[in-house]
Parts: C-alpha cells; sequence; structure tokens
C-alpha cells in the first residue's frame, strides 16, 4: 500500500486496526514513527505474520483489548479506517469518548514522573 510521507515521527495508534495493513503502509513511508496496532485478541493473534512481512514487525506493539472498555493512553495520533460506520450513535460515541480519554491522559502524563507506562493490555512479541 503507497503512502507519501516520511515527515511522521510520533506514535500512531490504529485502533482496530485488523492485522495492521494500514499501519505497516504508513510506517514503511516513515521511517522514523512507531506504531500500536490495537484490536480484539483473535485478530491480534495472526497480526504478527503481515507486518513481518511488510518488515515493521519491530515498530509495531500489538495490543489486545476492546474500543469499548479502553484504548492505548499516550500515543500522538490515533486513527480508525472503516470502523464508526459498523456502529449506531451512541456505540461510536462511546469509541470516541475512549480515544478523547486515552488522548488527554497523554497530555495529564507530562506531569507524572514515575516513569510507568500508561498503556494497558500490550502483547509481548
Ligand atoms: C471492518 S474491520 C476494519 C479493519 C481495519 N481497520 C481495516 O480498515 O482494514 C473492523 C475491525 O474492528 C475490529 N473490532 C470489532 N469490534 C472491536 C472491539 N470491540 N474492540 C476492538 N476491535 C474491534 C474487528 O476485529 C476488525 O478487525
Amino acid at each position: 500500500m503507497p503512502f507519501a510521507g516520511g515527515d511522521i515521527k510520533d506514535e500512531l495508534v490504529d485502533i482496530a486496526g485488523g492485522h495492521g495493513l494500514l499501519l505497516a503502509g504508513i510506517l514503511k513511508a516513515n521511517p522514523q514513527a512507531q506504531g500500536i496496532l490495537l484490536d480484539l485478541p483473535f485478530v491480534i493473534e495472526s497480526a504478527g505474520e503481515l507486518l513481518e512481512k511488510e518488515g515493521v514487525r519491530h515498530r509495531v506493539e500489538l495490543a489486545t483489548g476492546d474500543f469499548f472498555q479502553s484504548v492505548p493512553t499516550g500515543a500522538d495520533t490515533y486513527m480508525m479506517k472503516h470502523i464508526i460506520h459498523d456502529w449506531d450513535d451512541e456505540s461510536s460515541s462511546k469509541v470516541l469518548r475512549n480515544i478523547h480519554s486515552a488522548m488527554k491522559r497523554k497530555w495529564q502524563g507530562f506531569n507524572n514522573r514515575n516513569g510507568r507506562s500508561r498503556r494497558q493490555r500490550a502483547v509481548p512479541s
């Protein structure tokens, strides 16, 4: 998947990113960027293969979780592709509120000096 770029140096989260094809395309075009791929456990279990094939596995943290409960905190950019259209307004609002809350924690995190990870449910590689 070709992407113009090269300018992104941030950490991106792909919320419900499936096996990571979108994230891999963005990371390939932006060698200094890092990614977090969030999806349900049975999807994440088999996501590593595509990321390896695309050459970006070492730059992606795999995270399992339910976006109705919470999403990884502390990243720079949050993205979703082909997600919200699947859900009614109430469900969609819940997901968007969880993302907003995760973003807010990043800013609050600037005052947190204990250095602890603010992420949840990271899966070891
Ligand atoms: C239509 S696919 C889109 C996948 C990817 N974003 C893409 O565009 O190829 C929807 C994705 O949402 C994930 N998903 C569904 N419910 C979820 C939930 N509650 N929490 C996290 N991911 C969920 C599915 O496992 C699936 O990967």
